[in-house]
């Protein structure tokens, strides 16, 4: 009991004097929006007050469907007011409302309340331990007489094994949709990650690389399903006095479409600014003991959206709840993304594909994974700070 109490007043003492030496003067957040220039932005609204056209297909909202498609690399792009819709209408364009589809429990809760919200029973598939994706080779032993789709996640922006998931699928009859929340401007092979699948959907959340604040869209595949998909974010009406279904709204407004095409102006210098903060963070952070990252892949233009860390508390010298709540005290504010698993929320935890056992590599993950802040305005300097914080903390723990 004694050795216990003087281990953690030591622990608080080294502790204190280090958070006296490397506290950081201002508070770190582990994202932060670019923002475009307020003048800019002042003079795209001069437009939409003198137009007087807020929503509907207004004339911004065309143009950043263009830019966005263009810049993007993609033919087939409809926009929307956030990604959860745009990922609900994914599954109504496909006519997939009910049974079950093969999906990933280390996501956004998004990912699989989409699911629940059209009817359709989520199936949690272990991912893999490299790019924590899917793992492909577990899916199949998921597929069913019920299962109707797979929704597959670019955690992080790192693309899926999509030739893998493309090959289950067409064995097995099965839709293909991605939830690309986080891969925006992601390429593989030169191409965009977003023309595999029948579906891709992206996120504008302001946490998001490329953000209007609240948006999202739809990248598919031909003409007319970018009609139908139009046609189901506006209520299902496809003219003055027809309903071709039950739509619902999620359509993106001017307000939101004119921060669009200014933030999209930049959004290369974002990504670049990122690239070099990656590249810091695992210049300081490689030869830490318990410490591990992704890495660039090769033929895969990455957007560097997140930086999270693996911690392996025995190697590390303390747990990654541990370093998360320590790393506070330094204004350093990391999240646990994706902690907990969706499989352990309450309306999902009795699903027989719940069972931990059934995503062994998912639940160490989800209890080992940090991402550190990363953003394309965060001093290059700050970023060596934050490095230098978790070496010392490694070395106080271990010299405890
Ligand atoms: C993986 C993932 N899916 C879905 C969403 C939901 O997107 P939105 O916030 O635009 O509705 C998010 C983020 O917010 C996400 O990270």
């Amino acid at each position: 009991m004694k050795g216990k109490a003087e281990t953690s007043s030591k622990r608080l003492s080294s502790l204190d004097s280090l958070v006296q030496q490397y506290k950081l003067p201002e508070p770190v957040l582990v994202t932060r929006p670019t923002m475009p220039s307020f003048e800019e932005y002042c003079g795209r609204l001069k437009g939409i007050w003198e137009r007087r056209w807020l929503t509907n297909e207004g004339e911004l909202h065309r143009e950043l469907e263009r830019r966005l498609a263009e810049y993007l690399g993609v033919e087939h792009l409809s926009l929307f007011c956030n990604g959860t819709i745009a990922l609900m209408v994914a599954l109504q364009a496909l006519r997939i409302n009910g049974g079950e589809v093969i999906t990933t429990p280390f996501t956004f809760p998004a990912t699989p309340h989409v699911l629940y919200w059209n009817g359709i029973r989520p199936v949690f598939c272990d991912i893999d331990e490299k790019t924590f994706n899917l793992d492909p080779s577990r899916i199949e032993q998921h597929i069913s007489a019920d299962t109707k789709a797979i929704l597959a996640v670019h955690v992080y922006g790192t693309p899926c094994d999509v030739e893998a998931i493309e090959e289950i699928a067409h064995r097995h009859g099965l839709h293909v949709i991605y939830d690309a929340a986080h891969a925006f401007g992601v390429r593989h092979k030169g191409e965009s990650i977003l023309q595999y699948g029948d579906l891709s959907m992206l996120s504008f959340h302001a946490t998001k690389l490329f953000t209007t604040g609240e948006g999202g869209a739809l990248v598919c595949q031909s003409e007319a399903q970018r009609k139908r998909i139009n046609n189901l974010k506006n209520f299902g009406i496809a003219d003055e006095e027809t309903v071709i279904g039950p739509g619902i709204n999620g359509k993106m407004n001017e307000l939101q479409a004119a921060f669009g095409l200014l933030a999209l102006e930049t959004i290369e210098q974002e990504i670049e600014n990122r690239r070099r903060l990656a590249g810091i963070y695992r210049e300081g952070l490689r030869d830490i003991a318990g410490i591990s990252f992704l890495e660039d892949i090769r033929d895969i233009r990455s957007n560097y959206a997140y930086f999270p860390i693996i911690i392996d508390e025995e190697q590390f010298g303390l747990s990654r709840d541990e370093l998360h709540n320590v790393l506070k005290q330094f204004n350093i504010f990391t999240r646990k993304y994706f902690y907990p698993l969706c499989s352990h929320f309450p309306c999902y935890s009795a699903l027989p594909s719940s069972a931990p056992s059934n995503l062994p590599v998912a639940e160490r993950i989800a209890r080992q994974i940090l991402c550190l802040p990363i953003y394309g305005t965060l001093d290059e300097e700050v970023v060596q700070d934050i490095c230098t914080v978790v070496r010392k903390l490694s070395e106080s723990a271990h010299n405890l």
